[in-house]
């Protein structure tokens, strides 16, 4: 039996220069037993033209919401309906941008919002428009819906640039496609254990109106939870204040607090494959908060000093459980990074810690991108600067493989 097996996909195509290769798609993905209706963005006619897709589909392509011809055959929320999968390949910048704001100005971005099915998209486009805060941030976005992407691929592009973007090979994304349609046909079965990550920072109050916090913005904790659960994982996620949404399939616990964070980590702490320690969680808490909010005119002997107490050491407390098979923590140094990691690891008593060296400010905190090393008992491997989504996905696989997490 072909592995697609009258697998109906609505496959959109949008304005990049890579709408080339989709007839070699369409092809691989007909020849798999797929079943094809193609949407065109209107500016997917200046890359492809629709005769080409409609001689190997044998279908009309579909473009217009306006339609009135192919809305009297088949409505646009029944053509939703008709889908069993939406691959959306190449997806532009723009197009990126409009679904993760939920925009519906044309037939394909009012399609995605009327169904519920599961989305793949392949991001194809210049590597500074993929890199732009904006992109990343809509396809954590994407991410936190449960849409799934199929590269880009890094290399040489198109307008002679090098670095992420450039789509991924028609082969790698039917390839992607036969993987999404096996797994959803088997949606509980977990292949890769159950994952324990804390993200973000915590909040420690002083009064009801302020607090000592620190920096982190829980993107790269996010984008961690993201990966494993795209590898077959069961995620549960320990979030700080303002760690953004996540994919309804990870398991959330939102916390304020490091002691609410450590009972949090306890609770959720049975049966554990996997415990990534990627929060700033704060050392120290004000020993007593105020109840009402701390005036200017109090005596300023009072205001000169904040009496702190030590937190509870989160993941040296995993360590100690015994209730978490790999236990991996985070450091972010400034100087002498590779040393005060390695003490680390040792001192807590870690399978492994990955070392952030925020001295550099393009990467770690508020960034979008991030240069880590990993460190376990056989050595350090280094992970050059890319977007934190990307080197989430490396950083879960060396995970997988290391530490032989199933
Ligand atoms: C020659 C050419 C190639 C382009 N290639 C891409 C691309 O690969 N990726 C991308 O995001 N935008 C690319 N663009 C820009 C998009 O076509 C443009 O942002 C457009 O508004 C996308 O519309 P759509 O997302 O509705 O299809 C290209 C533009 C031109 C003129």
């Amino acid at each position: 039996m072909s592995s697609l097996n009258r697998t109906k996909i609505l496959l959109g195509i949008t304005g990049g220069i890579a709408a080339y290769k989709v007839p070699a798609l369409v092809r691989l993905l007909l020849a798999n037993g797929a079943d094809i209706q193609v949407v065109f963005s209107a500016n997917a006619h200046h890359f492809v033209t629709p005769t080409a897709i409609q001689a190997l589909t044998g279908k009309p392509v579909r473009d217009n919401l306006w339609d009135a011809e192919a809305e009297l055959a088949m409505g646009h929320i029944e053509l939703a309906r008709w889908a069993d999968l939406i691959l959306i390949t190449p997806a532009t910048a723009n197009s990126i941008a409009k679904f993760a704001n939920g925009i519906a100005d044309d037939l394909l971005s009012t399609l995605l919002l009327a169904s519920e099915v599961p989305v793949l998209l392949a991001p194809a486009m210049n590597q500074r428009m993929y890199l732009h805060p904006a992109t990343q941030s809509n396809l954590q976005r994407l991410s936190a819906f449960g849409y799934s992407f199929i590269g880009p691929d890094s290399g040489e592009q198109a307008c002679g640039d090098e670095g992420p973007g450039r789509m991924s090979q028609p082969e790698a994304i039917c390839e992607a496609v036969i993987q999404a349609v096996s797994d959803t046909n088997q949606p509980h079965a977990s292949t890769s254990g159950n994952w324990l990550i804390t993200a973000g920072p915590t909040q420690e109050p002083i009064d009801p109106v302020r607090y000592i916090s620190n920096r982190s913005s829980g993107k790269q904790g996010l984008a961690l939870a993201h990966a494993a659960l795209a590898a077959g994982g069961n995620v549960t996620l320990v979030a700080g204040p303002g760690v953004p949404a996540s994919n309804p399939r990870i398991n959330r616990i939102d916390v304020i607090t490091a002691v609410d964070m450590h009972a949090a980590v306890h609770r959720a702490l049975t049966d554990i494959d996997v415990f990534l320690g990627v929060a700033a969680v704060a050392d120290y808490r004000p020993t007593a908060a105020a109840e009402q909010k701390i005036k200017k005119t109090q005596k300023a002997d009072d205001l000169t000093s904040l009496p702190l107490t030590e937190n509870p050491d989160i993941i040296a407390s995993v360590v100690a459980s015994g209730s978490a098979k790999c236990v991996i923590g985070f450091a972010a140094e400034t100087d002498n990074t590779l040393q005060h990691a390695k003490d680390k690891k040792q001192r807590k008593g870690l399978n492994a810690i990955i070392l952030n060296d925020v001295s550099d400010q393009s990467i770690g905190f508020d960034s979008h991108q991030n240069a880590v090393i990993f460190i376990d008992d056989n050595g350090a491997t280094s992970f050059e600067k890319q977007p934190k989504d990307r080197l989430a996905e490396r950083l879960v696989h060396e995970i997988i493989s290391r530490f032989d997490v199933a």
